[in-house]
């Protein structure tokens, strides 16, 4: 059975397990939803068993995943599933929101929602976890995403979880982040540690930095993803004082040319 799966990344994590579920399930291909921006009309994937793999923002999808949702025409698929990555909870809301934006348009749902918490990357909020606690967090993903390959080889069909508490958050804090999310990039600054070497503008999943006089500029059309902050290889990027001493976080599976080939249209190789 042909498997699509779409993502979306900032760090790395909905990558890695994207990448996971694909080595799992065989004949899989990754779909970069970032290369699907420059494109216009319904998105008609050509696969029996069809997944979108992405994190939780705010409790809810990046925007760019809520837009792609709001595309993707899966009437001719057997088997439609998602699995948000988080850092510690939302999922529930996030995959309802996305079944019901599929549904509004398509009359059909996702016939199984999964999350798995993975280390958290929202470097605006709060310094990325230590190392040692990044990997205990991660090997117990591992097992999650054994579950999840089993379950969608098998084309399991579950019920959606459901949160009051997530519920509520997402009423809470989407619409602001939605609001809000395309000048986040005003709270980035750069310090004079920047090299010029353009990583930041090369893994930008939407194309919003651009060098100017040797350093990157915010074009305000966030995602909020910070894997600018994350990925700048001499931590020049700050988002405000208490950054500068953090340390940052990209997934260990996946590396700063698997980030670039998600801006870069390349589709990832066939497995
Ligand atoms: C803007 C933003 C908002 C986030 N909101 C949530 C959230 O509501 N709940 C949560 O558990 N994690 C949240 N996170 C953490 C990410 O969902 C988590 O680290 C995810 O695995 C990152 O995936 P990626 O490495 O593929 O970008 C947020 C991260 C960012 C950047």
């Amino acid at each position: 059975m042909k498997t699509i799966l779409y993502y979306f990344t900032g760090t790395g994590n909905s990558l890695a397990a994207a990448k996971k579920i694909a080595l799992a399930l065989g004949e899989t291909e990754l779909v970069p939803i970032v290369s699907l921006q420059d494109t216009s009309g319904n998105i008609v994937p050509a696969a029996e068993r069809i997944g979108i793999v992405a994190p939780v923002y705010f409790c809810g999808l990046p925007l760019m995943v809520a837009e792609f949702a709001g595309r993707l025409d899966p009437a001719a698929a057997e088997y439609l599933f998602c699995v948000m990555t988080h850092g510690g909870g939302g999922e529930s809301a996030a995959l309802r929101q996305l079944d019901s934006i599929i549904r509004k348009r398509k009359g059909r749902g996702l016939d199984a929602g999964f999350g798995i918490a993975m280390p958290g990357n929202y470097i605006l909020m709060y310094e990325p976890l230590a190392v040692e606690k990044q990997r205990e967090i991660l090997q117990k993903a591992d097992g999650v995403i054994g579950d999840i390959a089993g379950a969608v080889g098998w084309c399991e069909k579950r019920t959606l979880p459901s949160s009051l508490i997530g519920r509520v958050l997402y009423s809470l804090a989407y619409p602001y982040f939605r609001s809000h999310v395309r000048d986040g990039d005003k709270k980035f600054t750069v310090t004079e540690k920047c090299t010029a070497c353009g990583t930041c503008v090369a893994i930008c999943p939407s194309d919003n930095i651009e060098l100017v006089n040797n350093r990157p500029v915010w074009k305000h059309q966030c995602e909020l993803c910070c894997g600018c902050i994350h990925t700048c290889p001499v931590q020049a990027i700050q988002a405000g004082p208490k950054t500068e001493s953090w340390g940052r976080y990209r997934n260990p599976d996946v590396t700063v040319a698997d980030l670039k080939a998600q801006h870069g249209k390349a589709p990832e190789k066939q497995i």
